[in-house]
């Protein structure tokens, strides 16, 4: 018998039938007089993480939003993660609460604003910052996606179909955007925390969207410890595994046993593609044995791209 019972699955299932941890974000979008306004969401995740040329994110909002409708017009988004503290939070779920104008709800705020640092031009503007977000990502909707651009702002009371599957208009209260990264900001601190190695004490404060919200509240959790778990140490490869796959990367490139030893280590999913990346470092070089010595310049030269 099973330990778990069933819910029913219904719309926003994330927040009536779940507990799903969530970012919270301010949203910055340029308004129809050139103004930066926020929105609240937390409906915001990566989507484009690598093996492309650019880094992506995925914004699921109401169409009808001051965001969402600024996003079709104008195509640039600012996003703010503000570090936990009852004050913000207070004022992300008044700046989440719909119905207002921008100009109502901008008058109001007690947060600054600032420029950014992604490129702008006479053609393109961007929307400003949150002064006190601890990291921005500067973003472009890619309206080419799934031709997108064939979305238009305007319908408020509700879109009729055609709808895309996943990057514009998506149902008639519902849209999506893939936000392009330009930018990812981040507040001196927090920047070389990341450049020098993170401790325990590095950590932004971050508040959580817990889901769950009934009709009064929206729930979150503060951050208050930071625990770590080691990665497990998995037993590395047979080092015949590795010989075989190394003898077969590049018939002019040899890998001493002591560099396969050392890469017995890597997982061996990701085995194939550190061969590779060795043989190619090689074969730039003209090097034609990979040893103890090579693999550790080729670390050092990863290291390197990673922190440029
Ligand atoms: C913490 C929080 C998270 C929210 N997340 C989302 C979300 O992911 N998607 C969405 O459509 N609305 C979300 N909302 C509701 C929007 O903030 C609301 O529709 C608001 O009117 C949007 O502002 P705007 O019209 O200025 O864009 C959230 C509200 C709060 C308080």
């Amino acid at each position: 018998m099973s330990s778990f019972k069933e819910l029913r699955i219904v719309d926003n299932f994330y927040q009536t039938s779940s507990y799903f941890p969530m970012p919270t974000i301010l949203i910055s979008t340029i308004d129809d007089e050139g103004k930066t306004t926020l929105g609240a969401y937390s409906l915001c995740f990566p989507y484009y993480v690598a093996g492309k040329e650019y880094y992506a994110m995925l914004l699921e909002c109401r169409n009808s939003s001051n965001t969402a409708q600024n996003i079709l017009k104008r195509g640039k988004a600012a996003l703010n993660f503000l570090p936990d503290s009852k004050k913000y939070f207070k004022e992300t779920v008044r700046l989440g609460f719909p119905g207002e104008t921008s100009k109502e709800k901008m008058e109001k705020t007690f947060l600054e604003l600032e420029e950014g640092l992604a490129q702008t031009t006479d053609e393109i503007q961007r929307p400003f910052v949150c002064k006190d977000a601890f990291q921005v990502f500067e973003c472009t909707w890619l309206s080419e996606l799934e031709k997108g651009f064939e979305c238009s702002a305007g319908c408020l009371e509700g879109y009729e179909p055609p709808y895309k599957d996943f990057n514009g208009i998506t149902s008639k209260f519902g849209a999506h955007f893939i936000l392009k990264i330009d930018k990812i900001m981040m507040k001196e601190k927090y920047h070389q925390a990341i450049i020098n190695g993170v401790k325990k004490k590095d950590f932004p404060q971050v508040p959580v969207d817990y889901g769950y919200r009934d009709n009064t509240h929206f729930w979150y959790t503060k951050t208050n410890k930071f625990l770590s778990e080691p990665i497990p140490v998995k037993k590395g490869m047979d080092l015949s595994t590795v010989r075989y796959a190394a003898d077969r990367t590049d018939p002019d490139i040899h890998f001493t046993d002591e560099a396969c030893e050392k890469l017995s280590r890597v997982p061996r999913v990701f085995l194939k593609v550190a061969l590779e990346g060795c043989a190619k470092w090689a074969r730039e070089l003209g090097v034609k044995e990979i040893g103890l010595a090579e693999l550790d310049q080729i670390n050092d030269k990863r290291s390197k791209e990673k922190k440029n």
